[in-house]
């Protein structure tokens, strides 16, 4: 457990850092806190320890990791050039949820980048993360601290459900803040290139740079994403999941329903609404993820209340959709691939101006 008051250059001084950064530089896998998600740790630089990454995960090896950096100005170690796009993404959201894909120096263990000519690079807003990379000295290649397939560690507690037994350490900090991953840009091409939406929105990307080009392979199930993590059914609870997409009445209405239907065939149900309308359900168990009016608190508290719904035997989850845009984006596009694609789309029952 690491003391979250204390500050980077205080906790670069405890035990539990340094313990971390010489497992690390040894070669071991530590799982430790960022500001969006847990990561699972090893040197980027040494392969045997990368490959221990890919094993604990079950992660697939073309899957290229991201590699976390603990100051701005160690981008350069890695990168083979910043350009000035890739510089002011970094001087605008460093440390923060935001990583950039740039061509690499190929001094990396080739499985960090699954033979790919570019690399993912952040640096994390996190204390507990920063002193652990500072002390290292090391890039360090994290993915997400889960087995593969299952929603991403919010808690340490998710991480030791997942992994115990086949890492070395888990720095606990805490509960995460942001609770979806960072987001990934491709800054590698003129235009940026949006390749997965996360803690940074495409509006706050839009408003830094200008024009930002979004994947074509997040939208269409024709187009292969480039990121190639975003290919996999991904973040997905054991039991089967119905995204409602719609009008909010309509979509409410069309939940209790399923709810209602589900349970009449000895189905266990789950219902995945917001704080405002929890009380509008009856089912086997009922998560408000966060306030449908606040999407940080929606986006902080997804991945629990999907592990959750594991955690209680629910069978079939019915999940509320939201709106497209902000944080909701990157909140949508993971119900999307929890659900496996599996999306309800309800007509609006009464038109608007219809009279009421
Ligand atoms: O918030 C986060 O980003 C967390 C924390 C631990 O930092 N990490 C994380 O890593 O989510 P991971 O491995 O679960 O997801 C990395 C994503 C994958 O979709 C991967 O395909 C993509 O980034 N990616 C990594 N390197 C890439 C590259 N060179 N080109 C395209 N996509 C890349
Ligand atoms: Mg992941």
């Amino acid at each position: 457990r690491v003391d979250g008051s204390l500050t980077v250059e205080a906790l670069r001084q405890t035990r539990e850092i340094r313990e971390g950064a010489r497992i690390l530089r040894e070669g071991g896998l530590v799982a430790f806190p960022t500001e969006t998600v847990y990561g699972l740790g090893a040197a980027a630089t040494l392969k045997s320890a990368v490959n221990g990454i890919f094993s604990a995960k079950g992660r697939p090896s073309d899957n290229p990791l991201i590699v976390h950096v603990g100051e701005k100005n160690q981008v350069s170690l890695v990168a083979k050039e910043v350009s000035p796009l890739a510089q002011s993404l970094i001087d605008r959201f460093w440390p923060g949820p935001l990583t950039i894909v740039v061509p690499h120096r190929g001094n990396l263990a080739e499985n960090v980048t699954a033979g790919l000519s570019t690399v993912g690079i952040r640096m994390p807003d996190h204390p507990t993360a920063l002193a652990l990379l500072q002390e290292t000295g090391l890039p360090v290649a994290a993915p997400s601290a889960n087995r593969s397939g299952r929603p991403s560690p919010t808690e340490a507690r998710h991480v030791f459900e997942d992994l115990a037994g086949r890492i070395d350490l888990i720095l606990d900090g805490g509960p995460t803040g942001v609770g979806v991953e960072s987001t990934v840009v491709d800054v590698s091409t003129e235009v940026p290139v949006l390749l997965r939406p996360g803690g940074i929105t495409l509006e706050q990307l839009t408003e830094a740079v200008g024009r930002v080009e979004v994947d074509p392979g997040l939208r269409s199930k024709d187009e292969v994403p480039r990121a190639p993590g975003m290919k996999y059914r991904h973040y997905a609870p054991r039991g089967q999941m119905w995204l409602i997409r719609g009008e909010l009445l309509p979509m409410h209405g069309k939940m209790r329903k399923l709810a209602q239907e589900y349970q009449s065939q000895g189905k266990r149900v789950g219902i995945l609404t917001t704080e405002e309308y929890r009380r509008d359900f009856s089912a086997d168990v009922v998560i408000a993820c966060g306030r449908r009016e606040n999407p940080a608190s929606v986006a902080r508290n997804l991945y629990h209340a999907l592990r959750e719904f594991d955690d209680r035997g629910v069978e079939v989850i019915l999940a509320e959709a939201f709106p497209e845009h902000g944080l909701y984006h990157s909140v949508m596009n993971r119900l999307l691939k929890a659900a496996g694609g599996n999306v309800l789309d309800v007509g609006s029952a009464v038109k608007p101006d219809s009279g009421r």
